[in-house]
């Protein structure tokens, strides 16, 4: 949520553009996140959210327009070193989780702090452990990612990307792929994060967790923003009918935050 003491941008995106080939995805896209900000951004399949992510963390580079990270620009990087710099900066969780399936779900959290930041392995395993009660997994420090559920893997996703401390966190659809009865354990999860300050981008078509967490809600539809601002103006008092469409489809549906779960 927002803290009031450091009202000051991490992330800027400045007249963003960005095409596969022939195909503009993103046409022109501003987007300012200050720190401890939780940024909703919400919209039809195809209309660039996830891009919008992969720029942020330099997985893909806009033709033009300019994308700083807590300062520096990033839409330009050229050596793989910078790009990993980056990512030590911005942890990203994707609706795959993408553990490693031969290493404990201990070891997939220690990997990337010892091998990358060069982390003690015993302080790394500290932290794991310390992340794995923030997420509820105590007791799986040992167990392999094939024998938890989906939401017990995406929970150790996010202690993984949490390990490198980063300065703020994407999440792409984290619950998309999930049971809907794992994916309450999951925002649970993201909810605490956003409550102790953690800066996060969340695409997400959980609309009332949106309404619920975000600081902003950002709404894009063919490769723009077409409106962002408080969840209460996207979700209740847009002017615009794609908007209104959009939300009203949603809100009640498939893998929406439902009453009585107790999250
Ligand atoms: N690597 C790529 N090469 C070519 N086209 C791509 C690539 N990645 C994305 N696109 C296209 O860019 C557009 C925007 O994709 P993006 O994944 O950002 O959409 P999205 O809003 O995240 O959609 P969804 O809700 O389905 O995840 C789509 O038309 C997609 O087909
Ligand atoms: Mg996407």
């Amino acid at each position: 949520m927002t803290n009031p003491s450091a009202d000051t941008a991490i992330v800027k995106l400045e007249d963003v553009h960005l095409s596969f080939g022939q195909t503009q995805v993103l046409k022109g896209i501003d987007l300012t996140i200050n720190k401890g900000d939780a940024v909703s951004i919400i919209g039809p399949s195809g209309s660039g959210k996830s891009t919008i992510l992969r720029c942020i963390n330099a997985l893909v580079q806009p033709q033009s327009g300019r994308i700083t990270v807590d300062g520096t620009r990033v839409d330009q990087l050229t050596k793989e070193s910078e790009r990993i710099a980056l990512r030590k900066r911005v942890g990203i969780v994707f609706q795959q989780y993408n553990l490693f399936p031969h290493l404990t779900v201990l070891d997939n959290i220690v990997l990337a702090p010892t091998r990358i930041l060069g982390v003690d392995r015993r302080e790394a395993e500290k932290l794991a452990r310390e992340l794995l009660e923030k997420v509820r997994l105590s007791e799986k420090a040992d167990a392999y990612p094939g024998q938890l559920s989906g939401g017990q893997q995406q929970r150790v996703a996010i202690a993984r990307a949490l390990a490198m401390k980063p300065e703020l966190v994407l999440f792409d659809e984290v619950t998309s792929a999930l049971d809907p009865e794992t994916v309450g354990e999951v925002l649970w999860v993201i909810r605490d994060l956003i409550r102790d300050g953690m800066t996060s981008i969340l695409v997400t078509h959980e609309m009332r967790f949106a309404e619920e967490i975000s600081d902003t809600v950002v709404f894009t539809e063919n490769g723009r923003i077409v409106d962002h601002g408080s969840p209460e103006q996207i979700f209740h008092n847009s002017d615009n009918p794609r908007i209104r469409q959009f939300v009203g489809g949603l809100s009640g549906g498939r893998g929406a935050v439902r009453d009585g779960e107790g999250i």
